[in-house]
C-alpha cells in the first residue's frame, strides 16, 4: 500500500508524500515532465477559493455593495480574467495591455477600475473606447484630461479621485504608497486633495464616484486600513460640509500580505475585513455621512500562495572555504524580486523534499549578471545534483507578471491546476516570439 506522507509545507496546496513535492493534487515531478522547466504553475481551486474568502467577508461585514477589485497588476493573463469575472470580483487595470487581456477575456469592464499615475491621452481615449467604468484619476491634468476626452466623445466618465492619507504602512519602502510625498496621488494634509476634488466637480463629462487611497503593499494587520480609513472619512466629512458631495464609493486600495516564510505571520482576511468594515460603520455614523460602498483592491493575496514555480538544477558550484552555488534554468528574468526586494522564499527539492538538507548554496539563475539570485543561503540536500527539480513556493504575484526578456530568455509557461486537471494557460515563449518585433 502507497504510504502518503501529507506534510503540508506553507500552504495546505503544498504537500510532501513518499518524498517528492505535490502541488493541489499533483505531483511537480509529473507536472515538470509534462510541461519542462522552468514552469509556472498556479492553483485554480486556490485562485477560486481567496476570490471567496473576500467577497464573502465583504457581503457577510460590510455589504452595501460592497466589492474586492483584483489588482491584475499581481498576475495577470486571460484565465485569471475568467476566473476572477466567475467569481464575482472586479478588475483594478493598470494599462491598456491590462485593459486588453481583460477585454480578450470577455471580462466586464464596466466593473474595472483603470489605475496609475500618468495615463496619457491614447490610454484615456483607448479606455474610454473600451467602456472601462471608473479612472481612479491620480492628479489634476489627469482630471483635465479625461474631462476634455469624454466631452468630445460625448459622455461622462466616472472616476475616483486617488489621494495620499499619509500613512506609513511600515513595510518596504518600494511598495509603500500613501505617503504625502508619494508619486501617487494627491495629499490631503497639504490642502491639494480638497482644491482637486472641489476642482473636479466643476468640470463637465466627469462624474466624481468617491475616493481612493492605497497605502502599500504586504500589509499585515487592519491597523493600517483602519487608519487610513479614518483620514479618508475624516476628508468624505469635510466634502460633504463645506460642497454637500456624498461619496458613493470608498477605495481603500490592495495590499493584504502573504506569508513567503513560515516566520511570516498568517493572517485571516476575515477578520481584517471585518474589523475594517466595523469601523468604518461606526465612524461614518460618527461623523453623520451616509456609508459609502466600499472597495479593496487585493492582488498579492489573491495569487501569491496559488503559485509554485518549478525548474531544473544544471550545476551545483562548491567553491571550497567559499559557498556553493545551485544554478537552475530561470532567474531573474522569472522572479525578478530577490533582486529587486530582498524578498524572501521557501525553496524545496521536489524530488527529494524528505532529504535532510545540510548544503548551504545560493540558488542563482542563468542570467549574466552576480545579482541574479533567486535565493541565497538556501538549504540542500547534500546530494542535489544536475537534473533534481527545485521549487520555489508561493511564486504566484509578481513573478509571471513581472517576467522580462532580459538576456533574450523566453519567457515560461503558466500550466493552471485544478485538483487532478492542469491546463496550459499561457504557452512557453519560443525563440521566433523573441524576435517577433524586430524588423
Ligand atoms: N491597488 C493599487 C493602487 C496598487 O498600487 C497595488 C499594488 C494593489 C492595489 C495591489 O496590492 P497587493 O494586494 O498586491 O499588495 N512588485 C511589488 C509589489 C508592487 C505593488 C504595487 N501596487 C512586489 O513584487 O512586491
Amino acid at each position: 500500500m502507497e504510504t502518503v506522507n501529507k506534510d503540508c509545507v506553507l500552504t495546505d496546496n503544498v504537500t510532501i508524500r513518499d518524498g517528492e513535492l505535490w502541488f493541489s493534487e499533483q505531483s511537480t515531478l509529473l507536472l515538470a515532465k509534462k510541461y519542462g522547466t522552468p514552469l509556472y504553475l498556479m492553483d485554480e481551486g486556490r485562485i477560486r477559493r481567496n476570490c471567496r474568502e473576500y467577497k464573502e467577508a465583504l457581503d457577510e461585514f460590510y455589504g452595501n455593495g460592497a466589492e474586492a477589485i483584483y489588482a491584475g497588476k499581481a498576475c495577470c493573463f486571460k484565465a485569471i480574467y475568467r476566473i476572477i469575472n466567475e467569481e464575482g470580483l472586479g478588475a483594478d487595470l493598470v494599462s491598456c495591455g491590462e485593459i486588453h487581456t481583460a477585454k480578450l477575456a470577455q471580462f466586464p469592464l464596466e466593473n474595472a477600475y483603470f489605475q496609475g499615475n500618468n495615463k496619457t491621452d491614447w490610454d484615456i481615449e483607448y479606455a474610454i473606447d473600451a467602456g472601462v467604468g471608473y479612472f481612479v484619476c491620480d492628479n489634476v491634468e489627469e482630471v483635465d484630461a479625461i474631462s476634455e476626452i469624454a466631452g468630445k466623445k460625448g459622455v461622462t466618465q466616472k472616476i475616483l479621485l486617488r489621494l495620499t492619507p499619509g500613512i506609513d504602512p511600515h513595510t518596504y519602502d518600494e511598495v509603500a504608497t500613501g505617503k504625502v510625498d508619494s508619486k501617487f496621488g494627491t495629499a490631503i494634509e497639504t490642502g491639494q486633495a480638497e482644491e482637486i476634488a472641489s476642482y473636479t466637480l466643476t468640470k463637465p463629462n466627469i462624474k466624481l464616484s468617491g475616493f481612493h487611497c492605497h497605502v502599500g503593499s504586504m500589509v499585515f494587520d487592519s491597523d493600517t486600513f483602519v487608519r487610513s480609513a479614518e483620514i479618508m472619512l475624516g476628508f468624505c466629512k469635510l466634502m460633504n460640509e463645506k460642497y454637500g458631495y456624498v461619496t458613493e464609493i470608498l477605495d481603500l486600495g490592495g495590499g493584504y500580505g502573504v506569508r513567503y516564510v513560515e516566520s511570516q505571520p498568517v493572517i485571516s482576511i476575515r477578520d481584517n475585513i471585518r474589523e475594517v468594515s466595523e469601523f468604518i460603520k461606526s465612524e461614518c455614523e460618527k461623523l453623520g455621512i451616509a456609508l459609502p460602498s466600499l472597495r479593496l483592491e487585493p492582488g498579492r493575496s489573491i495569487v501569491a500562495d496559488a503559485g509554485m514555480t518549478l525548474y531544473t538544477v544544471g550545476t551545483v558550484k562548491k567553491i571550497t572555504g567559499y559557498k556553493n552555488y545551485a544554478s537552475i534554468d530561470g532567474g531573474m528574468t522569472d522572479n525578478p524580486r530577490y533582486a529587486l526586494y530582498h524578498s524572501a522564499y521557501t525553496v524545496l527539492t521536489a524530488n527529494k523534499a524528505s532529504e535532510e538538507n545540510t548544503l548551504k548554496c545560493d540558488l542563482v539563475g542563468r542570467c549574466c549578471e552576480s545579482g541574479d539570485i533567486i535565493q541565497p543561503d538556501v538549504m540542500f540536500p547534500e546530494s542535489i545534483t544536475r537534473g533534481d527539480t527545485v521549487a520555489v513556493l508561493t511564486t504566484g504575484a509578481y513573478n509571471y507578471s513581472m517576467a522580462s526578456n532580459y538576456n533574450r530568455i523566453a519567457r515560461p509557461p503558466v500550466v493552471m491546476v485544478d485538483g487532478k486537471n492542469d491546463y496550459l494557460a499561457v504557452r512557453r515563449e519560443s525563440l521566433d516570439d523573441l524576435t517577433a518585433c524586430d524588423l
